[in-house]
């Protein structure tokens, strides 16, 4: 391992190449990144950097946007298995399909999607910033909200709006939502509760959270809001409700802090597809690029700017 190490930090020097790592990669990579952040962060970070070679450890819709954003860097993914099965759920021709039924609504896709359904979109969302977006939208205007259902069905509770969900999911944090959060409540009574809107409890969680909750201590984010909330919280425990990567951030914030997965088994293999071998790979060999189309990358960087206009 510190032989892979010494051989990363060698040919990022030479190649003057940046490295990004979602924070659900494994805490080796994490370490090893210039810069750890949510899927949005990541993009933003690849826009910014001077660095013309950017490797994305990370899944590939995330990588395919930062391209996007910055068309003129080399993006490198270290492993095309490094898929998304939120971002598969829906195809270009379906969202076409239900495009065709409902002429005249606005489509507001979720980060999670590939550059072709970006492509077909009005707005481009994440989990932080979804309501304010879907409220900027003309009140007359009816809304197709994809892929994710969880996070689709929390905004249209929130907003009122006239909407239509895409049935998709993610099957990791689909399977948080089995897990009984009164029984973990019950034994944490002082921890803050931290979930992620993609878990299939987020939505009746908080619309219930009046019911079964003490409200102040459940709280909806993006990976990066819930890096924000410990940073700033005083409080000692934790109980976090996303995939377990995030725990290695988290800890390394807040080491006097206990932090508990609300489900042991919230594991994305996906993200996991990324080690130190291929890493090295990446970096010795080039590969594996990650490329949009100018036509589609043209399309797909308007909602995007979109939502970057709105959120600032
Ligand atoms: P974030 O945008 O919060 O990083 O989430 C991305 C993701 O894939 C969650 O599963
Ligand atoms: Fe996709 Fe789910 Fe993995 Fe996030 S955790 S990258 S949404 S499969």
């Amino acid at each position: 391992m510190k032989k892979l190490i010494e051989e990363i930090n060698e040919l990022r020097r030479k190649k003057d190449a940046v490295i990004l790592a979602h924070n659900y990669q494994t805490g080796e990579i994490q370490d090893l990144a210039d810069f750890v952040g949510d899927s949005l962060g990541l993009s933003r970070q690849a826009a910014k950097t001077k660095s013309d070679l950017i490797v994305f450890c990370g899944v590939h819709f995330m990588a395919e946007t930062a391209s996007i954003i910055s068309p003129n860097k080399k993006v490198l993914i270290p492993s095309l298995e490094a898929g998304c099965s939120l971002a598969e759920s829906i195809n270009a021709a379906q969202l076409r399909e239900w495009k065709n039924e409902n002429r005249n609504a606005v489509v507001v896709s979720y980060v999670n999607t590939t550059a072709e359904i970006k492509a077909e979109s009005d707005y481009c969302v994440t989990s932080s910033n979804a309501v304010k977006i879907v409220n900027s939208i003309p009140s007359d205007k009816k809304i197709l909200f994809l892929p994710d259902k969880f996070l689709g069905n929390y905004v249209k509770a929130v907003t009122g709006r006239d909407m239509e969900i895409w049935d998709g999911a993610c099957h990791v944090h689909k399977k948080i939502g089995d897990v009984s959060f009164s029984d973990s409540q019950k034994a944490h009574p002082n921890a803050e509760f931290l979930i992620h809107p993609e878990c299939g409890c987020s939505s009746s969680c908080m619309l219930k959270s009046q019911l079964y909750f003490d409200c102040n201590s459940v709280h909806i984010f993006s990976t990066d809001g819930m890096i924000k909330f410990v940073q700033e919280s005083d409080a000692e425990e934790f109980v976090i409700a996303t995939e377990t990567g995030i725990l290695h951030r988290l800890k390394k914030i807040k080491p006097s802090a206990e932090f508990f997965p609300l489900s042991e088994n919230a594991f994305c293999e996906y993200m996991k597809k990324i080690n130190l071998e291929n890493l090295r790979d990446a970096l010795l060999l080039d590969r594996y690029e990650v490329k949009v189309d100018r036509e589609t990358a043209e399309r797909a960087r308007l909602p995007i700017q979109r939502m970057l206009e709105i959120t600032g």
